[in-house]
């Protein structure tokens, strides 16, 4: 056994306070992996943790006043924070790793002067653009459309001392791997890296990999006012909660180098780059396999916490349960492509699925068990190979189909496996209407024994294999089917008639209920709205443009007092309002203005409000609009609030404002 071992890691997620579905998807993948290597004898090694350093930590904290160890320690553990989570969603990390461990800290250190000694790490000065939210720097043919190529916001103008890992020395070394073997995968992002970032105008770029414009940081200790690039720090966690440059543990050589690294497709860069580069910078094996997961989308759009469509892992396990959630993303997407999370789908998986298929396979099988027999089968029983044979070697050829498929990191087909047996023995309950056999016991008992007695194995086998996907629920199958210790293990996955003879069941609860799709849409639908609201800020205004307009050009906008003398609604149109309007000029004045939301007419007949009057006149539906009416616009909540400006009716119509 000595030499089966297996190291996986997730991402270190940055403490961002609450997390989401999309978060959570990648740490399920790793603990189903986890748990099933475990099962298969492994020696498992299953790392997670946090990414706490940084500009973006940095700034936070200042915000709220606390110290950014302060602010991290409190988010980290905050309900809703990552180890919060992972703990509702029964993830069985082996490790958890902080980047403010001091282990961590000072082997980063080590890991930086040993570069430089090396000759991969220099001091030189970097001009170009910086994406803060990214806290990456970027030259201007690295953007796209002007911004940040990784999340398309903003970039600023960027000056200042740094020291530079030279990676464009191990661009080759890095190409072969990624072109000429498996260490990247799904092999569809392989070209792009290489094509983007290897092979691109100017070649692999040399990167930063320090910053002196915050504090935040593992301090580079022969140069004061540099901190480590928070990407160098982070991917050495894999090797420092092992042991490396430490102390703390003494892993390093069971466990490295890592079976696999699961990531987001959005930092496969970092890993399938920087990360060998760095490791062959530092003369260390490489990693067996990087593997880029897709990204789960919502109805079609990005999960994002300022869109409000983040979707929320602890209102979903509350209503359907942790193993149906965790379930539902492993069975649902192909784990290297994106995923489209709506609300129907899961509803639907889980009522064709585990309520359908293996909810109904272990209710009537349990049910039936003790129906016929009082919960223990009897010990004779009469095969039919006829019936029996095609179900028992589709079920013990499973745990093979199924490996090949968890090898390769594919889930959604690992479980389809499983689900063709649980058709097939749903079909077999049919094929053989045990309900039919027990209305002659004395001649038929024994058939219905071996009938029963099959379907019982073919459950057990199903189980084992479901395990690592939803431990909770299969622990309590086993407990309806009699499945001890031995009946459970992954040797008895692929053998049958390891149930004793005279198994004694017991129907349990009903595991998987089936949920009514249309009433559960509407009110999912609606305990979202209300949660999607209660996260949103109270009050939101708008950012002040900064931008300057010079004082005559400001001087030139009429303002005045307007008198309402008449408003109604515009025909064929749910936005506008018409105004009448007395401008002190004698004339009357037409003012459309798209308020109806906000306002009913009537009630504004009568006020003082104030417009803009030099505006030039346009048609808006057919009807002329001479000039603007002025008001305050806020969102409250996320809904976008609108005042009219009033002011107080001793102003005379037409009285200017300046
Ligand atoms: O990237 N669907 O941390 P992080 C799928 N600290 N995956 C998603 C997702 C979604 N909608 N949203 C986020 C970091 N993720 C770094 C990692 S590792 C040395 C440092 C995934 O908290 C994302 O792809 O921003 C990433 O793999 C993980 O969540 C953590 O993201």
């Amino acid at each position: 056994m000595d030499n089966k071992h297996f190291y996986i890691t997730t991402p270190i997620y940055y403490p961002s306070g609450k997390l989401h579905i999309g978060h959570a998807y990648c740490t399920v993948a790793t603990d189903a992996m986890a748990r099933y290597k475990r099962l298969c004898g492994y020696d498992v090694m299953f790392l997670t943790g946090t990414d706490e350093h940084g500009q973006k930590i940095e700034d936070k904290a200042k915000e709220a006043g606390v110290s950014p160890q302060e602010f991290v320690d409190k988010i980290v553990a905050a309900p809703g924070g990552v180890l919060d989570l992972w703990k509702l969603m029964n993830i069985s990390y082996d490790r958890f790793i902080r980047t403010t461990d001091g282990y961590h800290v000072s082997a980063v250190q080590k890991i930086f002067r040993k570069m430089y000694d090396n000759g991969d790490i220099y001091k030189g000065s970097y001009k170009g653009k910086y994406c803060k939210p990214c806290e990456s720097f970027w030259t201007e043919s690295q953007l796209v459309d002007g911004k940040c190529p990784d999340c398309g916001r903003e970039v600023v103008d960027a000056e200042e001392e740094a020291y530079f890992f030279r990676a464009s020395k191990y661009a080759d070394r890095v190409r072969d791997l990624l072109l000429n073997t498996d260490f990247l995968e799904p092999r569809s992002r392989v070209n792009e890296m290489v094509n983007n970032f290897i092979d691109c105008e100017g070649g692999l770029q040399d990167l930063c990999v320090s910053r002196t414009n915050f504090t935040w940081g593992v301090p580079v200790d022969f140069d004061p006012g540099h901190v480590v690039y928070v990407w160098l720090d982070a991917l050495f966690n894999y090797m420092t909660a092992l042991g490396y440059q430490n102390n703390q543990y003494n892993d390093l050589e069971k466990f490295w180098p890592a079976d696999v690294h699961f990531v987001g497709k959005e930092i496969v860069r970092f890993h399938s780059i920087y990360w060998p580069a760095f490791l062959m910078s530092m003369d260390l094996p490489l990693p067996k396999k990087v593997y880029g997961h897709g990204w789960l989308n919502f109805n079609g759009d990005k999960m994002s916490k300022s869109k409000g469509n983040v979707v929320d892992p602890y209102l979903l396990s509350e209503r359907y349960g942790v193993d149906a959630l965790r379930f539902f993303l492993l069975r649902t997407f192909p784990f290297g492509t994106d995923g489209n999370f709506t609300n129907e789908l899961l509803i639907q998986t889980i009522n064709v699925d585990l309520a359908n298929d293996l909810g109904n396979l272990v209710s009537r099988t349990t049910a039936m068990a003790e129906k016929y027999f009082g919960g223990r089968l009897p010990v004779e029983r009469q095969a039919n190979p006829e019936l029996d044979d095609s179900l028992i070697s589709l079920a013990t050829g499973l745990r093979a189909r199924y490996e090949e498929q968890m090898e390769k990191f594919q889930f959604q087909n690992a479980l389809e496996e499983v689900f063709k047996v649980i058709q097939r023995a749903n079909k077999y309950i049919d094929e053989n209407a045990p309900w039919a056999l027990a209305k002659d016991m004395d001649a038929n008992g024994v058939r219905l024994a071996a009938v029963l007695y099959n379907l019982l194995e073919a459950v057990r086998i199903c189980t084992v294999l479901l395990t690592p996907f939803m431990p909770e629920s299969c622990e309590k199958i086993f407990a309806q089917i009699g499945a001890d210790a031995a009946a459970q293990s992954w040797d008895s996955a692929e053998k049958w008639g390891v149930l004793p003879a005279d198994v004694q069941v017991r129907k349990g609860e009903n595991l998987f209920p089936r949920i009514d799709m249309s009433k559960e849409l509407e009110e999912l639908e609606r305990v979202q709205e209300e949660a999607k609201k209660a996260a949103l800020p109270a009050v939101e205004i708008e950012p002040q443009s900064g931008e300057m307009v010079d004082f005559d050009t400001f001087c030139k906008s009429d303002f005045r007092a307007v008198k309402v003398k008449d408003c109604q609604r515009v025909k064929k149109s749910d936005k506008l309002l018409k105004f009448t309007l007395d401008d002190g000029t004698g004339t009357d004045r037409q003012i459309l203005s798209g308020i109806a939301k906000w306002y009913a007419p009537e009630d504004l007949i009568g006020k003082t409000l104030v417009a803009i009057v030099n505006l030039p006149p346009r048609k808006m539906m057919g009807q002329e609009s001479q000039g603007m009416l002025i008001s305050a616009v806020h969102t409250e909540k996320g809904e976008e609030c609108l005042n009219l400006l009033m002011v107080d009716g001793k102003i005379p119509a037409g009285a200017k404002l300046c």
